[in-house]
């Protein structure tokens, strides 16, 4: 077992993700069960006693791997030392607010996180953004590091990634471990695009699989356009009007497997995340968009030379937009 202990720094320590992300990540989860950690837990200042409440449960479960836990409201503390940053506190969108005002309610958030992060995290910190806009608000973080690199920030679509494989498996009636090379494209909204066209499940290709089940190609790509592509895109409402409020554990969970893939690699085919584009796939250089990854020696590499065809190209450039005119705002604001 390594002795240092990593820093691991959690944002929104001390509202439902965090509740849900903590235990585990204090379990060797995350890190798996070699790595002791240490965790600093940042909140507001409404949110400190849940987040003090949280440490101390955390202490009572004595996890061999746990070696301090510590709360802050100070950006700037909370961030010292770190190389695994997991930002999931954000502004919600409130009742009457318009997307300008949620963007600049957050860039008052990941701004100056992305200024801590710079000022003193460790040099191989690694970054993924949980509170929405989450593709934006990793956008702005990175725009106010200008000594880190901007591949170190990324923003979660892993949740999405997971929710495309939890609705392909039983369409199939397949283990969920056997699909491989699903992809989430564009943003983590409702615009992203769910991709299964270079996807396989034991081996075999998931579209010739669907069409067999399903009675033929045109009723496969029919089940993949009305039903696949919105349940998954629109599962974050469906699961807001179900349970009253927005995922919880899932997104813990998706967390916790970008973080781990990220760390310890990738194997038997990509995953999603959204990471800073260099132009693949005409994605515009600079924006923080889901593609299908994979993590070799430590780094998020985008899957190369997939081909697209006029829908998918279609549905890309749409989210891609999308993303574009939140760049556009939150330049607008002198957020970047
Ligand atoms: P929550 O309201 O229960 O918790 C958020 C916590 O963040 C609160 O305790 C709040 O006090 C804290 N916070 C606010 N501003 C902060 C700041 N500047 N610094 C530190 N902490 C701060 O919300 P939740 O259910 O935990 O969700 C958190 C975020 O995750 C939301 O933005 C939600 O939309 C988003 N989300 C993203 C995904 C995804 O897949 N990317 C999935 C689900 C939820
Ligand atoms: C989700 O995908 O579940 C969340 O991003 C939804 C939300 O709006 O918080």
């Amino acid at each position: 077992m390594s002795v240092t202990p990593v820093t691991i720094t959690i944002t929104g320590a001390g509202g439902q993700i965090g509740y849900a992300l903590l235990f585990r990540v204090a379990s060797g989860a995350m890190l798996g069960p070699d790595t002791p950690v240490r965790l600093n837990l940042l909140e507001i200042p409404q949110g400190l006693r849940a987040a003090e409440g949280a440490a101390l449960e955390l202490q009572d479960c004595a996890f061999p791997l746990l070696h301090q836990v510590e709360v802050y409201d100070d950006p700037k503390a909370a961030f010292r030392g770190t190389s695994h940053a997991l930002l999931v506190g954000a502004r919600p969108r409130a009742a009457g607010m318009e997307r300008g005002d949620l963007l600049a309610a957050n860039g008052g958030i990941f701004g100056p996180q992305g200024e801590a992060i710079n000022a003193g995290a460790a040099d191989d910190v690694r970054v993924v953004v949980v509170g929405n806009p989450a593709n934006t608000n990793a956008l702005i973080a990175s725009a106010h590091a200008p000594d880190v690199p901007a591949d170190r920030f990324t923003a979660l679509t892993r949740l999405d990634h997971n929710r495309a494989l939890g609705q392909l498996a039983p369409a199939m009636d397949t283990p969920v471990g056997d699909i491989r090379n699903v992809t989430i494209w564009g943003n983590h909204s409702a615009t992203q695009f769910p991709d299964v066209a270079h996807a396989t499940a034991a081996g075999d290709p998931v579209p010739a699989l669907l069409a067999a089940r399903l009675g033929g190609v045109d009723a496969a790509r029919e089940w993949i356009v009305d039903e696949f592509i919105p349940r998954v895109a629109k599962r974050g409402a469906e699961i807001i009007e179900v349970r009253g409020s927005s995922s919880v554990a899932s997104a813990a969970n998706a967390a916790i497997d970008h973080m781990r893939d990220w760390v310890h690699g990738t194997t038997g085919g990509w995953t999603s995340a959204a990471v800073v584009s260099d132009g693949s796939y005409g994605v515009p250089e600079d924006l923080v968009s889901s593609f299908p990854v994979e993590s070799v020696d430590g780094s998020w590499r985008i899957v190369q030379g997939l081909s697209l065809d006029a829908f998918a190209q279609h549905r890309l450039a749409t989210s891609v937009a999308e993303l574009v005119d939140e760049r556009d705002a939150v330049r607008a604001l002198d957020l970047i």
